[in-house]
């Protein structure tokens, strides 16, 4: 891959949680490593007064509040705080944009914009950044969720984008294509011979997709509530999950191939009928309850008013192709579960027959266990017999056969999902950024479940915080026969 590194970042919204919380430890920890351009300069930029020094202040209190000890280098971080400067910006106000091309000066040797602001803000962004040059071939954005809240916005906001910026010049971001897991799934499918026979509808049974947190609303209600966990995580992290599970093998590693894939993925998600919304997913909004042996309060209690938003849903979904005629994909998500987990669990079809019932012997399927987070392993249960003379019957049992990433790679250091991301932006790799038209399948498929709910009147059941959604996301399965892997 040809890398094209610009000279410059600009980011908004530079004083936000965002930026404090990943993108200024991320950028310190690409710089402490010797990864940005040497002279690389960041502005940042955002409303209010911050001078220079301001900003520096600012970033190195978010620095020493997120970034780990034993990455803490003094001489690292005053280095890092030399490249950062500052530039008020309003957004909606078009004359911010003069003053801001003027700091930011010539672009020639490139520019990245790393743009997260309200969907309602991307037009006049986008617009006044043209207007004062900010939008050439040198230039390069990075467009951070929410990117619309239905289809018809999500196109608007690619519209809008695109009157400016060509696609190859449009990074959208996922942060979970970020993380060093969800990319171990492309060398655990295409890096090994042994899984790909029987990675299809004849091999597995199904599919799994958890990704639980335990936290609730966490101060972000004028966004969460608007949007609901099936906009905030299934739209987009889930459902690329579900592409790199389930894509064809990519001929390369580009760009083209590897999101040529995931969007025949995306086309192929069976789309569900209003009148079939309410069997196959189940919505869920928490009351109070104990997480980790805290007293939490319900969501209602949290936003300080009534809402039919759903922090937790469960969906059973198809991808209708060759390969995975009749595997259901089971999806479910939640804040406020007992445990902060994402995972993907595989489940294998049984042997066609065994030798061992006429002896006592029970089988299980075989499992793979991909886990994503807090830990990274990956883990297929298998069956072996028990040490025994037999005399009684056979004893079979499920153990595991474990790869620990934590334990193998311990030498190496995890970065966060944004240092990639950042970096491949910065350096103009396309390959872990979302494309339009992968965008707008997601949309087509998550809005027609919005209209299920809708259609049907169907309104999130409670469910108490620390447990694992409504009894219903149980019955979801287990109508088929499944058992949700939640040992
Ligand atoms: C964000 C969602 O995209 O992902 C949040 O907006 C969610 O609601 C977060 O908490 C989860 O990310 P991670 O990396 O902690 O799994």
């Amino acid at each position: 891959m040809e890398r094209n590194p610009v000279g410059k970042l600009l980011l908004f919204g530079a004083t936000g949680d965002l930026a404090r919380r990943m993108l200024l430890p991320s950028l310190y920890g690409l710089h402490a490593d010797g990864l940005l351009p040497d002279g690389l300069t960041i502005t940042g930029s955002a409303r209010g007064d911050l001078d220079d020094d301001g900003f520096r202040a600012e970033a190195k209190k978010a620095l020493d509040e997120f970034l780990p000890a034993d990455r803490k280098d003094e001489a690292a971080l005053s280095g890092f705080l030399k490249r950062l400067q500052f530039q008020p910006v309003d957004l909606s106000d078009e004359n911010t944009f003069a003053p801001l091309a003027e700091k930011i000066g010539d672009v020639s040797g490139g520019l990245a914009i790393f743009l997260s602001t309200a969907p309602s803000l991307f037009e006049p962004a986008v617009k006044g950044l043209e207007k004062v040059g900010l939008a050439g071939p040198t230039v390069r954005i990075g467009l951070e969720k929410p990117l619309g809240y239905d289809l018809a916005s999500s196109r608007e906001i690619n519209d809008t984008v695109a009157a400016v910026f060509p696609e190859e010049r449009i990074f959208r971001i996922d942060h979970y294509l970020g993380k060093e897991t969800v990319q171990n799934i492309l060398a655990l499918r295409f890096g090994n011979s042994f899984f790909e026979p029987v990675w299809n509808a004849r091999g597995i049974d199904n599919v799994q997709i958890t990704v639980s947190e335990t936290v609730g609303l966490e101060d972000r209600a004028g966004y969460y509530d608007g949007a609901g966990a099936l906009r905030d995580m299934v739209t987009n992290h889930m459902l690329q999950l579900v592409a790199l599970i389930a894509m064809e093998p990519p001929a390369r590693f580009t760009p083209t191939d590897v999101r040529d894939e995931k969007a025949k993925v995306f086309r192929s998600l069976r789309q569900i009928p209003p009148e079939e919304v309410p069997h196959c997913t189940v919505t869920g909004q928490y009351v109070g309850g104990a997480v980790k042996g805290e007293i939490v309060k319900g969501y209602d209690e949290e936003l300080g008013r009534d809402s039919t938003t759903e922090t937790f849903v469960a969906i059973k979904a198809h991808v209708d192709n060759w390969r995975w005629q009749g595997v259901p994909f089971y999806l479910r998500t939640g804040k406020r579960m007992p445990v902060r987990r994402s995972e993907i669990a595989i489940q294998f079809k049984p042997v066609p027959h065994s030798m061992f019932a006429g002896r006592g012997g029970l089988l299980q399927p075989n499992t793979l266990v991909i886990r994503l987070q807090p830990e990274e392993y990956i883990e297929l249960l298998v069956m072996a017999k028990e040490p025994g003379l037999d005399r009684d019957g056979v004893r079979l049992r499920e153990v595991p056969l474990k790869l620990s990433l934590d334990a193998e790679f311990a030498g190496t250091r995890r970065r966060i999902a944004y240092e990639r991301l950042l970096l491949d932006l910065i350096e103009g790799d396309q390959t872990l950024f979302v494309r339009r038209d992968e965008v707008e399948a997601q949309w087509i498929w998550t809005d027609a479940i919005r209209a299920g709910w809708a259609a049907n009147g169907m309104k999130p059941k409670h469910y108490p915080a620390g447990t694992w959604g409504p009894s219903a996301a149980i019955a979801l399965t287990e109508r088929d026969g499944v058992t949700w892997q939640d040992d």
